[in-house]
């Protein structure tokens, strides 16, 4: 098992302001690096932003900013979101780095010298808002699929890169290695595209046309097209060629997209890096869209919902655990404000916060806040098969987040929430509470219980990491990261008996439905409701008021 895992995000567009959607990207980039820390490896975690080409030059113009000082601006916007949403990151590129366009150089030549790039005269339907040429058969009703606009014919002169030589070998090595496109279905759509011919690509702009890019090291006439500009910054952000982080982490990459952009990962950043004498990457994790009543979330439908905004309303780690439970990773999901607060109520609430709250004041109640002790004997014949449905868990979490399911990993935990539960119920600690002669059963019980909660809070880790840290310390540990290892989830018994636990908390306060704002949390909308704002305890850990319906609103205690 490699010990490093290098995971990316695409680097977003500078033409608009951070949204849901590319919250979720960049949160699952953050999920899957926290879980592969918690498998022992070193992580490395890159997002930024793509500002050349002529969208932003018309988005500048827009403005009536000059591309320099809007890309600034815009992309600033995006850097300090991201730990805003607890979001850990490794390094943020922009591609108006010199070190990016230094490499982006280096490679063009590298190819041109290789013979992979010629140049010709070409005549074809350019789309100026996707920045590049159709075919006919691409065009749907004579429009840009995205765009729903009409292509101009466009006629000129430029440099092309031989991707018809690589169609073979890319089908091949998909072929070959069947997670190298994941989940299946983007697979399945990048091995039909590739059934058709393979038209080598326009990588290149004349400046004439367009000034706002890198320009072409074997012709300062032009400029480089923007997508050859941007997959590179996936080499670059390591240090390409002799850095030591690009030795360390290129060989784990993995990139995380929507569906998008399956093309351009799907088909020319393979070949490129190919054409380069560069390892390939190893998989290319396909998402799909979150809408709004089943449209794409975009900014001319003015239905963006601000990541911000609901962060303020319903607490970050709740708004995480929805992103990551809600969608089936692959498949678009609708979303709905209803729906996220059904999930608070439903799983965070009733389920790991009733859980939560019951065992610690069982724990307080029974033994005085104190880690009871376990007799051996006893243990056998009270624990019933909890240690086991907890390794089955982890077993079952482990084995769906390295695939990217995050939902399946989700769901394993709250599978085994629930089977803590029914322990309770069925083991019925306030039966055995009442009796001297079973003290030594309730012990037990409440130990299980315990070290279970232990397990949940390691497996709610990467989604929610501000509440594992919180519940990791009202089980009377010192909040350490380190402590979710997967290996030392596996090993039942780490809670130290005597050991004194804080008062016990709330997690998460109910949300009334009647309360929340109606309407999406979207430009489009008036003021939120007045903001659910975590109290925090004396250590500055996040705190709720006790376990009654909380409107959103209501000062919390
Ligand atoms: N700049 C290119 C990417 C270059 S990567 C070498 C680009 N930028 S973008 O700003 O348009 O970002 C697209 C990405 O944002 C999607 O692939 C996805 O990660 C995220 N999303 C944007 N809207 C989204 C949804 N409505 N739903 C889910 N993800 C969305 O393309």
């Amino acid at each position: 098992m490699t010990r490093h895992f290098y995971v990316t995000t695409p680097i977003y567009y500078v033409n608009a302001k951070p949204h849901l959607g590319h919250a979720y990207t960049t949160i699952v980039a953050d999920v899957a690096s926290r879980f592969q820390f918690m498998r022992g490896k070193e992580t490395f975690l890159l997002t930024g932003t793509d500002e050349h080409g002529d969208k932003v030059v018309r988005a500048a113009k827009a403005e009536n900013m000059s591309p320099r000082a809007y890309v600034d601006q815009i992309s600033g916007l995006y850097k300090d979101l991201w730990p805003q949403l607890n979001i850990e990151i490794s390094h943020f590129i922009r591609t108006t780095d010199p070190a990016h366009m230094a490499v982006v150089e280096e490679i063009l030549q590298k190819i041109y010298d290789a013979g992979d790039i010629y140049f010709s005269e070409y005549e074809g339907m350019y789309c100026f808002g996707c920045e590049r040429f159709y075919t006919d058969r691409e065009l749907v009703g004579g429009n840009c699929p995205d765009h729903e606009t009409a292509p101009e014919i466009i006629k000129e002169s430029n440099y092309f890169f031989r991707m018809s030589h690589y169609q073979d070998w890319l089908t091949d090595h998909i072929k070959r290695h069947p997670d190298f496109i994941r989940p299946k279905r983007y697979e399945n759509e990048v091995l039909s595209f590739l059934k058709e011919p393979l038209e080598d690509l326009c990588i290149s702009r004349p400046k004439k046309r367009l000034n706002w890019g890198i320009t072409l090291p074997f012709d300062q006439n032009y400029i480089t097209y923007v997508w050859f500009d941007a997959l590179l910054n996936y080499i670059s952000a390591l240090g390409y060629p002799h850095a030591e982080l690009f030795t360390k982490f290129w060989p784990s990459a993995q990139h995380v997209i929507a569906k998008d952009i399956l093309k351009p990962h799907g088909i020319y950043w393979p070949i490129i890096l190919k054409a380069a004498g560069i390892p390939l990457f190893k998989h290319l994790n396909v998402h799909g869209y979150w809408n709004i009543n089943q449209s794409k979330m975009s900014k001319s439908l003015k239905n963006v919902v601000e990541p911000l905004k609901l962060k303020n309303i319903y607490g970050l780690d709740a708004f995480r655990f929805f992103l990551v439970r809600d969608m089936v990773f692959g498949l678009d999901s609708d979303f709905s404000e209803s729906a996220l607060v059904q999930r608070i109520n439903a799983d965070l609430a009733n389920d790991l916060g009733n859980l939560f709250s019951r065992v610690l004041a069982m724990v307080h109640k029974y033994f005085g806040g104190i880690v009871p002790q376990i007799d051996a004997a006893v243990e056998a014949e009270f624990a019933f098969s909890l240690k086991q449905d907890a390794l089955d868990a982890v077993e079952e979490f482990e084995k769906t987040m390295e695939a990217f399911s995050f939902h399946k990993g989700m769901a394993a935990t709250w599978e085994f929430v629930n089977k803590m539960n029914k322990y309770i119920d069925i083991a019925a600690p306030w039966v055995l509470a009442k009796n001297k002669s079973s003290h030594k059963q309730l012990q037990v019980v409440i130990y299980n219980l315990l070290e279970g909660l232990r397990v949940i809070a390691g497996l709610i880790y990467p989604a929610m990491p501000d509440t594992a840290f919180t519940m990791q310390r009202h089980l009377g540990a010192h909040p350490d990261k380190n402590s979710f290892a997967i290996d030392r989830l596996k090993q039942w018994g780490a809670t130290a008996p005597g050991t004194k636990l804080p008062k016990t908390i709330v997690l998460f306060p109910r949300i009334d439905p009647k309360n929340q704002p109606s309407e999406p949390v979207s430009e489009s909308q008036a003021p939120p409701a007045p903001a659910m704002k975590p109290a925090k305890d004396d250590n500055g850990f996040a705190l709720a008021t006790l376990n009654k319906t909380t409107k959103p609103g209501t000062p919390l205690s």
